[in-house]
């Protein structure tokens, strides 16, 4: 389910004036992991849009989380649309086995990836879309030169590793940045943006450009998981 406006929102630097989606990925990290088939289909019927998965390996982040086989699991609860973030070194060796859990898109990190433009395309052959991840330390030129070979870059907003961190707002020029150069070139990429996300905070990641909205925290620790995905849809706009 999506929500598009009318109305141009002006920020700072960003003029928006065409209709925008506002895509709501909960993350499961955040959720009842002994439930987890229950929680992702009560998260489809709230109105989520995709499946955020967070795959850490304890090396390339201080946490470590799930692997392929759950990823599949998640396959089988929904078809939700899976985006699955890998937090982990050397991520070409798993797009593979990621692919074939399901996996609809495949996130990798640039600070993980010395050979990027090859690992995008190892994504895309694998039959997934290719989405390239920017810690908050790292610029938006390291994306610059393959932004025409992905279909996602992802923002972090917070150091990956762990949910129910405080959003990072001067990432906000980085999507700006992003945006523009994604509207200049007239591609078809989305902007999302991971972590911290809440009703306080989307608002301003929504007009700086972005148009994914992970949110792990902000749903998973609310009983009402439909009225969280609304208050987040309507804060984005307000
Ligand atoms: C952090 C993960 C996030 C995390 C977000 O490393 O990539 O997806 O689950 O959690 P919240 O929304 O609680 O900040
Ligand atoms: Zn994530």
């Amino acid at each position: 389910m999506t929500m598009s406006r009318t109305m141009s929102r002006t920020t700072s630097t960003t003029t928006r004036t065409t209709e925008a989606e506002i895509l709501i990925a909960p993350s499961i990290l955040a959720s009842d992991f002994g439930r987890l088939a229950e929680e992702v289909q009560a998260v489809a019927r709230a109105g989520a849009d995709w499946i955020h998965v967070d795959v850490m390996d304890g090396h390339f982040v201080p946490n470590i989380t799930i692997g392929p086989p759950i990823v599949a699991a998640v396959q089988r609860a929904t078809s939700l649309p899976l985006d699955v973030h890998l937090m982990i070194e050397k991520p070409e060796r798993y797009i593979q086995d990621f692919a074939d859990a399901g996996a609809t898109t495949i996130g990798v990190h640039v600070e993980a990836c010395p050979h990027l433009h090859r690992t995008v395309a190892q994504i895309r052959e694998a039959g997934a879309l290719a989405s390239v991840t920017l810690n908050p330390s790292t610029p938006a030129t390291a994306v610059e030169e393959v932004l025409g070979d992905v279909d996602q870059v992802l923002v972090m907003t917070v150091n990956p590793g762990f949910g129910g961190q405080t959003f990072i707002a001067s990432m906000l020029p980085k999507i700006e940045t992003l945006r523009g150069w994604i509207r200049e070139r007239k591609l078809q990429v989305r902007l999302e943006v991971d972590g911290g996300i809440t009703t306080k905070t989307i608002g301003s990641a929504y007009a700086a450009g972005a148009d994914v909205f992970v949110a792990g925290t902000a749903i998973f620790a609310k009983k009402d998981y439909a009225a969280a995905i609304r208050d987040l849809r309507q804060a984005a706009i307000d």
